[in-house]
This record gives structure tokens, sequence and C-alpha cells, in this order.
């Protein structure tokens, strides 16, 4: 069952609600030809049956399992609070706002995995769901209890679309156009929401993937889910060179640089200070780390 069934297709804000919060400022975005051409950008797809979703399930565990043993290349796994991601064929930045997102080195991460391709790709591919070789870029989204991802745009520079969402263990919603409160976690009523159901592939392109930002509510993982998101990373997108990466990962060199603090640095971090001089604006250190956003 759906972890919220209040919300469906053609939920959008009431004018009392919109008049009486503080995101009141959505009300005039939920207007008719807007959920026009966001509803035109959303499309199901295709729905793996039970049994093939208890197989992907059993796999998707593997992967965990692996990923805690240590054999995973370590920038394949992403741990948040009560989200995971596991990176598959490329990773990416979340920069420090839309447009500044890029690719790691290629190589980072490891490459879609087999039984991905197998059970989830081939199968939307002959369905003529996925173009053939359009997925070089798979993530698994892992939720616990409470879990969410905040509301976002998949960077377009990086991704072309549509972008495929594969969802499992349970039901879900995908709402578009929330806002998130922070200390306690706090969310505006989406202008819209729609189902993700366990063993559906979902896409998203046009309106929905460009225009307005999609979420999964906290509210609306009440147990384990996984995602899995097919894209394809488009051969233009920008990406981190080896030294941009350090200075992207490695908050204590960070801390140590901001701090101001005479110390030594090691014969590498010398050569990356040196290197620094020649990075853009954005991968300079401003003072605040911020590459958990989304
Ligand atoms: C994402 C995303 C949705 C989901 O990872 O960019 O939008 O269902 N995920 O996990
Ligand atoms: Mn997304």
């Amino acid at each position: 069952m759906m972890a919220n069934s209040t919300l469906c297709l053609n939920d959008v804000l009431s004018p009392e609600e919109a008049g009486s919060n503080k995101f009141s400022r959505r009300k005039k975005e939920a207007n008719p030809e807007l959920l026009r051409k966001l509803y035109n950008g959303i499309k199901y797809l295709y729905t793996f049956d039970n049994v093939e979703c208890l197989k992907i399930e059993e796999y998707i565990d593997t992967v965990i399992i692996n990923g805690d043993k240590g054999q995973l290349k370590p920038h394949t796994i992403d741990r948040g609070l009560r989200r995971n991601k596991y990176f598959f064929g490329e990773r990416y930045t979340y920069g420090c706002g839309l447009g500044s997102e890029k690719l790691y080195p290629e190589g980072f991460v490891e490459p879609i995995p087999r039984w991905m391709e197998h059970l989830i790709i081939k199968p939307l591919e002959k369905a003529r769901v996925l173009e053939q070789d359009f997925v070089n870029s798979a993530v698994i989204n892992i939720y616990l209890p409470g879990g969410c991802i905040v509301s976002h745009i998949d960077p377009p520079q990086i991704f072309d679309r549509p972008i495929v969402t594969v969802s499992f263990f349970c039901d879900t919603l995908l709402c578009f156009g929330c806002k998130f409160s922070f200390k306690p976690i706090r969310t505006s009523t989406p202008i819209a929401s729609v189902p993700l159901v366990r063993g559906s592939a979902t896409s998203i392109s046009g309106y929905a993937a460009d225009n307005i930002t999609h979420c999964i509510r906290p509210q609306d993982i009440t147990s384990r889910r996984a995602a899995i998101i097919l894209r394809r990373v488009l051969p233009s997108a920008p990406r981190l060179d080896h030294i941009e990466l350090y200075c992207y990962t490695d908050t204590d060199f960070f801390s140590r640089l901001a701090s101001g603090r005479k110390r030594r640095y090691t014969k590498e971090e010398t050569e990356i200070l040196y290197e620094i001089k020649h990075f853009s604006k954005r991968a300079r250190y401003d003072g605040k780390i911020r590459h958990h956003v989304i």
C-alpha cells in the first residue's frame, strides 16, 4: 500500500493551506497549466512482477553487504543519516548549487553490475522503455524509515532526460515543488505527488525534470526502500580532475587550509596548494564544505 494514500496525482495546495503558511507563494504555481506540463513529463513505464522484484531485492542486499565488507571501490558509496547512495558507472558531486555539479574522474566507482544489466536495464530496453545503451549511470538509493531526498533537480549539465526510477521493497511518493526546512525537518505541501510503487519504473522528463524540483519526503518513507535511478551522463558533462576530487573529498585538508594555521603540509598537499591557484572559483574552498546537499 502507499505510504500515504491521501496524497495522489492531483494533490495541490488548497487556497487555505496556501494562504496560511510561509510557503504561500507556491499557490500561484499550482495552476492547471503547470500541472498539465508537469504530468506530461511523468510516465509509468513498466512493472517488474513480485518474483522479479524478490530477485532484484536480493541483489540489492548483496550490494549493501559487499559495501559493508569493504569490497566496493570506496567512492561507490555515499553514506548519509538514513539514506545511502551506491553509485555505479559514474558519480557526481552535489556542488554548491544547481549548475555547479561535476562528475568524478572516470573509474572511481564500480561499473554497472551485470545483474542490473540483465534483470533491469535489458528488460526495459526490450520493452522499449529505455533506448538501447542509453544508461551509463545507475544509482541505488537505500532509504531507512524517515530517510529522504531533499528537493532538487537532477543536474541538467550532467544528465540527459528521461530519468528513470525503479522502486523496490515498498511503495512511496515522489513529490514535486516541496520546500524543506530543517531542525526539525519539515516539508511544505507538495504541488503534486505521484506514487512510486514497488517494481514500477517511472520516468521524468521535460517540465517534470527541468522546471520543478522533486523530492522524497521523510514522512513517506515508513519502511526500508530502495530506488534504482537509471540515467545517461552526457558526454559534455563537466568532470573533476584528480586534484579537484581530492579537495572536494578531503574536508580535513580544507579545514586546515581555511583555519590559516601555520602547519606543515605533506608533499602531496603542497602540490595541491600550488594547483589550487588554477582552480575555478567554485571549486575553491569558501569557508564551508557543502558537499552533501542532496
Ligand atoms: C535522485 C532521486 C528519487 C528516489 O536520486 O536524484 O530523485 O526515488 N531519487 O530515490
Ligand atoms: Mn532526482
